[in-house]
């Protein structure tokens, strides 16, 4: 914000820090935060909280902070808030980078992630989700988690990176573990979460520089082959940029995409005659996981750091403010979206113009993944969705998992297999 509308924007108001009726670590949260969040964008859309920081609920608020402000990860002087450094590597992670290392550090990871190199990977999602749908079919019972939402991007990533099978117990397990490491790098977390860290990131770093060293040696056309031959005028990823990247996305890319198929395939079957309509129309499919997305995604907030004093609501917030948007809160803005509570699985069917949801974030830390994400989670469920029907949850509460996101961790259902 320039200086002159800054004084434009400018309010007297002073806020007091409260949590509104969200309290940080609220079990109701993980179950259904949505009335948590409706209440507190009614009352305190722009809010300080007794320990400093700032959160956000409204959408278009979240998409200034995302898209139009100048804000980062890092504080103006370039350290992130709370930063222990006992994890190598791991603020080396392009999203914990502001421009210009952010730009470099994307543009070439990037090679491996456009749409075309993603949708070749088409026939052999449609495969590995055909085969785990093939052994619980006869059996009437299945865990949505255990039998297809995790080895489906567990699958994939180990195949994207070139990981052999014999290893991806271990391997989903660290990676599992090495995501809280979001968490730990900034100072949270109890003292075994950050014990679990350690060991995953050593076993995971040590994994990866002898996986990064076959490599080089014996280049494949998979991912971790692209990205180490990536290269953009001359520049390359040294070492430990290619390491970190590398653990960066797996630990982005798997818990998340477990949570949108496990959230998603509950939200469906609590809504049958939305189930039913994608059903009768496989082509929603794509819609149903941007609803899904919206409604249940598995992210709920995302961080950012002002770079600069800005106007938000009826507050001025401070340079170097830490801000939590809660995406999941923007999601179900009625200012944003219409009959936000209703789940709607051809809200984003084609000529529909509906505002995009936040669950990938915004701005230039736009999730890179999201292509992917969409194809495993669009063919898991479409693919469940036409093989078996009369699916019915066991368990009426979810069972989450010990994960840093809203990931289930098992959600058993008894289903019929369609003839
Ligand atoms: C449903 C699945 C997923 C969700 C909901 C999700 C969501 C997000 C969100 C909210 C961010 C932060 C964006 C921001 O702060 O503006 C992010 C960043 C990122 N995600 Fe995802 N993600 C998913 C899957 C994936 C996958 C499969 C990968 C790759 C294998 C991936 C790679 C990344 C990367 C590399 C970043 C950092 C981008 C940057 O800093 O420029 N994500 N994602």
């Amino acid at each position: 914000m320039s200086e002159a509308q800054l004084a434009e924007a400018r309010t007297t108001k002073t806020p007091v820090a409260g949590w509104y009726g969200l309290e940080p670590e609220d079990d109701a949260q993980i179950e259904d935060p949505y009335p948590l969040f409706k209440a507190l964008r009614e009352t305190q859309p722009v809010n300080l909280t007794p320990e400093g920081g700032w959160r956000m609920t409204r959408y278009d608020d979240i998409q200034q902070l995302l898209r139009r402000s100048r804000s980062g990860m890092r504080l103006t002087n370039g350290r992130i808030p709370g930063q222990t450094d006992d994890i190598p590597g791991a603020g080396i992670f392009m999203l914990m980078q502001d421009p210009p290392t952010h730009t470099r550090l994307r543009k070439l990871v990037k090679k491996a992630f456009t749409p075309r190199a993603i949708e070749a990977w088409r026939p052999r999602i449609e495969k590995i989700t055909d085969e785990l749908l093939d052994q619980v079919a006869g059996q009437g019972e299945m865990d949505l988690i255990t039998d297809l939402a995790r080895p489906v991007p567990a699958t994939l990533i180990c195949e994207l990176l070139g990981v052999p099978s014999e290893d991806q117990g271990d391997f989903t397990q660290w990676t599992a573990d090495a995501t809280h490491g979001l968490l730990t790098l900034r100072g949270l977390g109890d003292e075994a979460m950050q014990k679990r860290v350690e060991v995953a990131s050593i076993s995971l770093l040590g994994y990866f520089n002898d996986l990064i060293t076959k490599r080089r040696l014996d280049p494949g056309d998979d991912l971790l082959s692209v990205l180490i031959s990536a290269e953009e005028d001359g520049d390359k990823l040294d070492p430990l940029e290619l390491l970190s990247q590398s653990i960066g996305l797996l630990i982005a890319g798997f818990e998340t995409t477990i949570g949108l198929i496990g959230n998603g395939l509950t939200t469906l079957i609590r809504h049958p005659e939305e189930l039913e309509k994608l059903r009768a129309s496989p082509d929603l499919a794509p819609s149903t996981v941007e609803e899904c997305l919206r409604y249940s995604g598995p992210i709920l907030a995302t961080i950012r750091i002002l770079h600069e004093p800005a106007v938000f609501g009826d507050f001025e917030l401070p340079t170097d403010a830490e801000v939590v948007a809660f995406l999941a809160a923007g999601n179900r803005d009625p200012e944003a979206f219409e009959d936000p509570e209703r789940f709607d699985i051809a809200r984003y069917a084609s000529g529909r113009d509906t505002a995009p949801h936040l669950s990938f974030g915004g701005g230039v830390h736009f999730c890179l993944g999201a292509h992917l994400a969409r194809l495993e989670s669009e063919i898991a469920i479409r693919r469940i969705v036409e093989r078996f029907d009369q699916m019915t949850l066991v368990n009426e509460t979810t069972e989450w998992g010990r994960s840093l996101f809203r990931v289930p961790g098992r959600i058993p259902i008894t289903f019929r297999e369609v003839n």
